[in-house]
């Protein structure tokens, strides 16, 4: 008897050792006028199922590019990249969007919430792209935020909620329509230490349950809550190893001072 933990979004049925992303020989080129940049040279991994990843480096080093790739915002040059098996190459640009749709949540550094929006409606905003219906669009879009610790904050704006807490609000709206990976570039850039290791805390709880994250962060003290750290330099990958010891951020946020929330 086979078991496995995924409940969820296994539409795929029972392929228990596919990777949920598989990457093989992928360049990038940037096309600039006459110059042309060399993005990403050849890089390729593998992620199963359950995996926190970190993805670190210097700047300019393709990690965005990379991640770009991932979330299929954008295409390889060269090179494949299977998703959940799929090749996303030969897919409709209307496939790509239900893909990113359904399987894929973003969280970016700088939040990227709607302004004029309260904290509920913009995490219910990716459930009307779903077309999940508005009474259980709400009703995941409160489980998302309770899930982050802001049942309390649904009807404040952005404006009205610290940089923590938008973030929060950005990963329930990562998280409403439950995909499989969740995807964050430099999700704490603009946060300061310890409310960076408050998202790092929900990062692992999220990663206990099951969902696969893929995190770049250019430092190495949040880099180490990760299970494994993958380092790129000029476009390739230089390092790609597990984490030993990674800290629980729930532990390391009980030794930290404490600011008002
Ligand atoms: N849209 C673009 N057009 C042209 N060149 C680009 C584009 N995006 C990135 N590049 C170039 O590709 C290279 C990799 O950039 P990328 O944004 O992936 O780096 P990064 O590792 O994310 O850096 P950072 O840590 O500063 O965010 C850089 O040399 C950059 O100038
Ligand atoms: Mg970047």
């Amino acid at each position: 008897m086979v078991t496995t933990s995924q409940t969820e979004t296994t539409n795929t049925g029972m392929k228990g050792a596919q990777p949920v992303i598989l990457v093989q020989e992928v360049h990038k080129y940037y096309e600039l006028g006459e110059t042309r940049v060399h993005a990403l040279r050849g890089v390729s991994i593998e992620i199963a199922r359950g995996e926190f990843v970190a993805i670190m480096g210097a700047s300019g080093g393709g990690k965005s590019t990379f991640m770009n790739i991932l979330g299929c915002l954008d295409k390889p040059s060269a090179g494949r990249y299977l998703l959940e098996g799929i090749e996303v190459s030969s897919l409709s640009i209307k496939e790509l969007a239900t893909i990113r749709n359904h399987k894929l949540g973003f969280v970016f550094q700088g939040f990227n919430l709607l302004s004029r929006t309260t904290a509920l409606e913009n995490v219910e905003l990716p459930t009307l792209y779903a077309r999940i219906s508005k009474a259980e669009g709400e009703k995941r879009s409160r489980e998302a935020l309770a899930l982050v610790g802001l049942a309390d904050r649904i009807s404040h704006f952005p404006s009205q909620l610290s940089g923590g807490q938008q973030q929060r609000v950005a990963i329930a709206r990562a998280l409403v329509n439950r995909p499989s990976i969740l995807l964050a570039d430099e999700p704490t850039g603009n946060l300061d230490s310890r409310t960076s290791v408050e998202i790092m805390d929900i990062f692992q709880k999220l990663n206990d349950d099951g969902l696969t994250v893929v995190l770049v962060t250019h430092e190495p003290d949040i880099a180490q809550y990760a299970k494994r750290g993958i380092q790129f330099r000029d476009g390739k990958i230089r390092r790609d190893e597990r984490t030993e010891n990674q800290p629980r951020a729930s532990e390391v946020i009980k030794h930290l001072p404490s600011l008002e929330d």
